[in-house]
C-alpha cells in the first residue's frame, strides 16, 4: 500500500477572500477524489469562509502563523484558538520568511508549537537553510540546529502530530529546485532526527517538478507556494500521477 502523500498550498500574502472561496469551491471536488491529502494555508481574513466552504470534504485549510501566547495584549497577533474557532486544522510555523523577516528566532518557534498542540492544531514546523548557508557547507548543522531548538521538550506522542517542511531558502521563489537527490538527502537526515513522521518539500515546487520529487524515499509531500496560486498549476501538481480514485 502507497502511504497518503501530502500536498499543501501555501498562499502567503496573497488572495481576497472572494477570490480564496471561488478558488477552494473549483478546488473541493479534486481534493475529495485525490489519493492524496490536499491542504491550503490561506490568509488569516480568508480563514473561517474558505473553512466553512471545506467544511466536510477532504480539503483541510489552515492558517500560515500564529502567537504563542493564548491571548493578551499582542495587537496585530492571532492565537492558536482563534484559528481553530475560524475553522483552520492546521498551522505553519517557522517558515524562512517569518524566520528572516520577522526575525523569529527557534525558541518563539517552540513555544508556538506546543501552543499550536496544546490547542489542537498541526503544526507544519518550516526548516531551511540561506543560500550563504547552503554555499559554505553548513546546511546540515543548520537544519539540525533549527529542528532541535523549534522541537525542544516535545514528546515522542506530540512529534506525531506535526509535520516537517524543508525549504532550502536558496529555493523559494527563485525557480531554483533543489535536486530530488540534495533534496532527499537532506529528508534522510531529517528523518534521523524526527522518526516516521511526514517530511514535505518546498521551494519552487511545480507540475513539472513535483512527481519526481515525490518518488524519493523520504519526501511525503510538498509545501507549494507561487504553483499554488493558479488553480491550474495546483490542480496539476496534485493530480501529478493522475492520481483519482475513480
Ligand atoms: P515557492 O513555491 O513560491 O518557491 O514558495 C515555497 C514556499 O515558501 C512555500 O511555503
Amino acid at each position: 500500500m502507497q502511504t497518503k502523500k501530502v500536498i499543501v498550498g501555501n498562499w502567503k500574502m496573497y488572495k481576497t477572500i472572494g477570490e480564496s472561496v471561488a478558488f477552494v469551491e473549483k478546488l473541493l471536488p479534486i481534493a475529495n477524489r485525490s489519493t492524496s491529502q490536499v491542504m491550503l494555508a490561506v490568509p488569516f481574513t480568508a480563514l473561517e469562509r474558505t473553512a466553512t466552504a471545506a467544511r466536510g470534504s477532504q480539503l483541510l485549510i489552515g492558517a500560515q502563523n500564529m502567537h504563542d501566547a493564548p491571548e493578551g495584549a499582542f495587537t496585530g497577533e492571532i492565537s492558536a484558538k482563534m484559528i481553530v474557532d475560524a475553522g483552520g486544522r492546521f498551522v505553519l510555523l517557522g517558515h524562512s520568511e517569518r524566520r528572516a523577516l520577522f526575525h523569529e528566532s527557534d525558541d518563539f518557534i517552540n513555544r508556538k508549537v506546543k501552543s499550536a498542540l496544546a490547542a489542537g492544531l498541526r503544526p507544519i514546523l518550516c526548516v531551511g537553510e540561506s543560500l550563504q548557508e547552503h554555499e559554505s557547507g553548513r546546511s546540515q548543522a543548520v537544519v539540525e540546529a533549527q529542528l532541535k531548538g523549534s522541537l525542544a521538550g516535545i514528546s515522542a506522542d506530540q512529534l506525531h502530530q506535526l509535520m516537517v517542511a524543508y525549504e532550502p531558502v536558496w529555493a523559494i521563489g527563485t525557480g531554483k529546485t533543489a535536486t530530488p537527490a540534495i533534496a532527499q538527502a537532506m529528508h534522510h537526515q531529517i528523518r534521523q532526527q524526527v522518526g516516521s513522521i511526514k517530511i514535505l518539500y518546498g521551494g519552487s515546487v511545480k507540475p513539472e517538478n513535483v512527481k519526481e520529487l515525490l518518488e524519493q524515499q523520504d519526501i511525503d509531500g510538498v509545501l507549494v507556494g507561487g504553483a499554488s496560486l493558479s488553480l491550474d498549476s495546483f490542480v496539476k501538481i496534485v493530480d501529478y500521477r493522475a492520481n483519482c480514485k475513480t
